[in-house]
């Protein structure tokens, strides 16, 4: 049953999403228009396709206004904050590729750590001071501990998590200077979709993709898939990490967006997974056999070196501060990413990015 008093509420809120074309940002907007905020969706579609929110835009033709424009380019982000009175921005955009962010340190500085900064000095430039981010749960890198909370000191390993460091140190100066709030969600790792507006992990690098996208990649081509190592001091051997539905992390979002219209002047970092047990490997093998209703063949190999057996994110702050609580489980995971995949999306998705969704687009 709708909440029609809360709407009228959220329909004042403008919030600006940067990267809301991108596999969370869209899943962000989805879930924001559900509860009536109205929506600007800024993305230059680097690592996304218009045609992905298209379903969602004619859903919500008056919550949603979409500008194709590069955060990097200050003027361009201040126009668009003046022109929608913006209240809260979420900040998506940004590459994420841990290994690439090797080979382009200086490019992924730039749209990660740079257009950060900048994006801060424009709100404060117009007075806009409510601001969520979404980090990672890789700034903890080596930290030697299993199951890591807030307090966890970090040891980032790669340039990626360096700059996700950067960027909360660069978000709390600002907090400081304005007096704005802010939350800081370190993200897991994000799996599955929504299957209403079928908004995936459609990322345009394919070479790049999460572990449950890629083994079921391979799977559906008929190549066989490899564990590294299966003598872990774990269940069943396998490494166990934390994945989390991409639709309970959008509700993690939106339960921060309430939180910094409600407060002032204050800044909390959380993380944003779905804690303990976890999944293992072999967990999602199995549950991969069982929704594409296939035996799967695997083989097993050597551990790789530097790999921990387990990696869990502690959520009990973002469960106790934000109420918040991740429902999906790995078959929901697993089921709504085929389904993305396979029925909804490769028919729906030409090889091109220059479609025009409705008179939404701003270019
Ligand atoms: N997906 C994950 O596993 C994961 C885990 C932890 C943190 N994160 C972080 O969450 C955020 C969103 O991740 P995602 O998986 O949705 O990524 P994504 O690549 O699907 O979405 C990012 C969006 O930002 C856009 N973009 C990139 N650079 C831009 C720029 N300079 N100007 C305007 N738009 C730009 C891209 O076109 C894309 O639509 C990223 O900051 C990422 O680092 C993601």
């Amino acid at each position: 049953m709708k909440n029609n008093s809360l709407e009228n509420t959220n329909s004042q809120r403008n919030i600006l999403i940067t990267g809301g074309a991108g596999y969370i940002g869209s899943n962000i907007v989805a879930k924001l228009c559900h509860e009536g905020y109205n929506c600007v969706i800024v993305d230059n579609f680097s690592n996304s396709y218009p045609q992905t929110i298209e379903k969602l835009v004619n859903a919500y033709p008056t919550n949603i206004k979409v500008y194709k424009q590069d955060i990097l380019d200050s003027a361009g982000m201040e126009r668009i904050m003046e022109q929608e009175a913006i209240d809260v921005i979420i900040h998506m955009a940004g590459k994420k590729y841990v290994g690439e962010s090797f080979d382009k340190t200086d490019e992924y500085y730039s749209h990660n750590v740079v257009a950060t900064r900048n994006l801060l000095h424009s709100m404060e430039k117009l007075g806009i001071n409510k601001f969520v981010f979404s980090s990672s749960i890789t700034v903890y890198g080596d930290c030697g501990k299993e199951y890591v909370d807030e307090t966890t000191p970090l040891h980032p390993l790669s340039p990626y998590a360096m700059q996700k460091m950067e960027c909360e140190e660069e978000i709390a100066c600002w907090r400081e200077r304005s007096h704005g709030c802010a939350i800081v969600l370190r993200l897991s790792n994000p799996v599955g979709a929504d299957t209403q507006y079928m908004l995936g992990d459609n990322s345009k690098n394919k070479g790049q993709q999460g572990v449950v996208p890629f083994m079921i990649n391979r799977v559906l081509s008929g190549e066989p898939l490899f564990i590294n190592g299966c003598d872990h001091p774990t269940k069943d051997g396998t490494t166990v990490r934390d994945y989390v539905h991409v639709q309970d992390v959008a509700t993690a979002f939106t339960l921060a967006t309430k939180y910094v219209i409600e407060e002032s002047d204050f800044m909390h970092i959380f993380n944003c997974g779905s804690s303990k047990p976890g999944y293992s490997v072999k967990d999602i093998i199995c549950e991969i056999s069982n929704v594409l209703d296939k035996k799967v063949e695997y083989s097993v190999g050597p551990r790789r070196a530097g790999d921990v057996s387990i990696f869990l994110s502690d959520i009990s702050a973002i469960s106790s501060t934000l109420h918040f609580a991740p429902t999906r489980n790995l078959h929901e995971m697993v089921q709504t990413h085929y389904e993305f995949h396979t029925h909804l999306l490769e028919p729906l998705m030409p090889p091109k990015d220059d479609i025009t969704i409705k008179d939404n687009i701003t270019i």
